[in-house]
């Protein structure tokens, strides 16, 4: 099987040198990729900036920005069996870059933002037969939020995690399917629970 997966933060530069972007470390989404191969799948990873060494034996690209990000998963998914989106992509970037160093005037600053495209439901529109496994990372109403990003994102399960998860080594997460029940609920360390969702991935949406 051949499984794209996304990990790690994107950047929306609003000058030559400045970004928004999130804390992302981009752990959960390698220990995807480290899983998925070690299981015998193939592997694109699409990955936004992060420490974590390149992994080996699937293809890299790298990329930076949530554009980039989209149009890298765009050009490999469709030779793909299904994706795992584990990136957290910014969902808004800053309307203009502007060139150069934005300089302090002594008032303050209004950003311009508008919202990014997004990744997971663009491929949702164009999946077809492959399957797509969102994330959804949130403080509260959690449940109905990730239940309401696995419809609107066409998503065939989604894995709801807490901000706890966010650069540590071990988390906590529900695994939803499209009925919305729940498939599976570990807490672990990334690499266990890496393990469980290729297990369940496999076994339910025909990974084999
Ligand atoms: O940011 P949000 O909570 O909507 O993210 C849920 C899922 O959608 C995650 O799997 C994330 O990788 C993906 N996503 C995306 N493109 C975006 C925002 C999120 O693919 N612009």
């Amino acid at each position: 099987v051949r499984i794209l997966i996304t990990a790690g933060p994107t950047r929306e530069y609003l000058d030559d040198v400045r970004y928004l972007s999130n804390a992302s470390t981009g752990k959960m989404g390698y220990a995807l990729v480290r899983s998925a191969r070690l299981r015998g799948h193939d592997v694109v990873l699409v990955s936004g900036p992060v420490d974590l060494p390149a992994p080996e034996g699937c293809e890299v690209l790298r990329v930076v920005s949530s554009r980039e990000m989209h149009a890298a998963c765009l050009s490999r998914f469709p030779q793909c069996d299904g994706v795992i989106g584990a990136a957290a992509v910014c969902d808004y970037r800053p309307r203009a870059r502007l060139p150069g160093k934005i300089k302090k005037t002594g008032k303050g600053l209004q950003l311009d933002l508008v919202e990014t495209e997004d990744i997971l439901a663009t491929l949702g529109r164009i999946k077809e037969h492959r399957w797509i496994v969102g994330f959804a990372l949130e403080s509260e109403d959690a449940r109905p939020n990730a239940l309401r990003k696995l419809e609107s994102k066409h998503c065939d399960a989604i894995v709801l995690n807490h901000p706890r998860a966010i650069g540590a080594d071990d988390s906590s997460i529900e695994l939803i399917d499209r009925s919305g029940e729940t498939a599976g609920a570990w807490t672990a360390e990334k690499a266990v629970l890496a393990d469980h969702l290729l297990a369940w991935i496999e076994s339910t949406l025909g990974g084999d």
